[in-house]
């Protein structure tokens, strides 16, 4: 429930800052002089959380609040980075100040003021995560940055987004991952993250943030960002930003639950495999001295061993790969368990043998084994992930 009286929804410009006396004058007279009233539809609200900065940006705009009603101030005993000063924000915005939309926003000039309409007219069209991207057309970084600069810029952004989402939705849809301006949906998504638990809080939180946004679901959009350069006052970007945006990403992908499911899948097919593996070569001298053909005995060998390798494999998966969807009753197991073997005959041996004997049909003999190799890793992997996911182990 929202406790102003008008209809209209609140957007809560939050602005991290630090040693910003140079232009905190400035940036707050251009948006309640000349950015807010362009945007009549909003109730916008700024918010600034300053780290105690030795050059007292606070008092600054604390003078400025007895002028602007809708100007709001949070201070920081200590600086424990700008991470940590904008999730102070964010819990502000939505606690005290009943934000629908929290947008980031730096100080410096950095980011044009006449961007924050534009983040805002996309909210209203419907996306929940609209961002600042210089690399799309109409974006840039100053051209007097140095090639070295605008190189790592963009290796570093190309590397995170990689990390995180490759080769999957976000890896195509975000071309600028440490964007500092954003405008968040609260209702459903900033609201569902657990704020106060980031890996990183320094310039890293960016990328998280744009992780678990993207991990909900978010509807995104990207709008041209010329980045300016910083006429007053000093950067405040760390030496090690780039490790700490490097470890941020890595840190996501890696202890998501898709990856970390993917993984346990990955391994009880390794063992899967080597059974299989192991066990035809020791049913195949064990079976040595019966009485019939040696294509009898291989057929048999690896019958049993990739029974047992089945066997494994749904063990495994049933009760680490999918511990959430575990199947426990005695008849779903039995079904489904049928189910398994059947896809596994299908997707490991039916499949994945029909592909090499065409290709060998096509190109040869002499690469049969890498015939092997594409067919698993191209059919069988993501078949038998496909038919886990959708079918043995569905979600509830
Ligand atoms: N409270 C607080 N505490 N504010 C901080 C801190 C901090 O520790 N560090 C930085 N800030 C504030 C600055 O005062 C400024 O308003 C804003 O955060 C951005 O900091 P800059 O120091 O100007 O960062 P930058 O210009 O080098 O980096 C910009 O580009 C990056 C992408 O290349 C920012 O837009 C980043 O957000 C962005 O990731
Ligand atoms: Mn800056």
């Amino acid at each position: 429930m929202k406790s102003n009286t008008n209809s209209k929804n609140t957007a809560v410009i939050v602005i991290a800052t630090y040693n910003e006396a140079g232009s905190i004058q400035e940036m707050l007279d251009t948006l309640f002089g000349k950015i807010i009233p362009q945007i009549p539809n909003w109730d916008c609200k700024v918010l600034i959380v300053d780290d105690t900065s030795p050059d007292k940006t606070y008092e600054i705009v604390q003078k400025n609040q007895k002028k602007y009603s809708d100007l709001h101030l949070v201070i920081n005993p200590v600086k424990l980075g700008m991470g940590n000063a904008i999730v102070k924000g964010f819990h502000y915005a939505m606690d005290k100040l009943n934000a629908d939309v929290v947008c980031e926003f730096d100080a410096d000039f950095q980011h044009p003021p006449q961007d924050i309409p534009k983040l805002l007219a996309e909210i209203d069209k419907g996306y929940d995560f609209v961002l600042g991207s210089r690399k799309i057309k109409g974006g840039s970084v100053p051209d007097s940055w140095g090639l070295m600069r605008k190189f790592f810029t963009y290796v570093g952004g190309f590397t995170s987004r990689f990390i995180m989402f490759f080769p999957f939705r976000g890896f195509f849809q975000i071309t600028d991952p440490t964007t500092g301006l954003r405008a968040s949906r609260v209702k459903g998504f900033v609201d569902q993250i657990d704020l106060d638990h980031l890996y990183s809080l320094k310039f890293g939180y960016k990328i998280e943030l744009l992780f678990r946004m993207i991990q909900l679901g978010a509807k995104v959009k990207e709008i041209p960002l010329k980045f300016g350069l910083r006429e007053k006052g000093e950067s405040k970007i760390a030496k090690d930003t780039a490790k700490d945006i490097l470890f941020v990403s890595i840190k996501c992908r890696w202890y998501d639950e898709f990856t970390q499911k993917f993984l346990k899948f990955g391994t009880v097919g390794g063992i899967g495999f080597v059974i299989n593996f192991v066990g035809f070569r020791l049913l195949k001298i064990t079976f040595k001295d019966l009485p019939y053909d040696i294509s009898i005995i291989n057929w048999i060998s690896n019958a049993i061993a990739a029974e047992c390798a089945i066997i494994s494999n749904f063990i495994g998966n049933n009760i680490w790969t999918f511990a959430q969807e575990k199947i426990t009753s005695f008849n779903q197991i039995i079904t489904k368990f049928f189910t398994f073997n059947l896809s596994s005959v299908l997707t490991g041996i039916i499949i994945p043998s029909t592909f090499v004997a065409i290709l060998t049909y096509l190109l040869g003999d002499q690469w049969s084994s890498i015939y092997l190799v594409i067919g698993i890793f191209l059919i069988t992997i993501p078949l038998n992930w496909l038919v886990y996911n959708k079918i043995i182990w569905k979600k509830q």
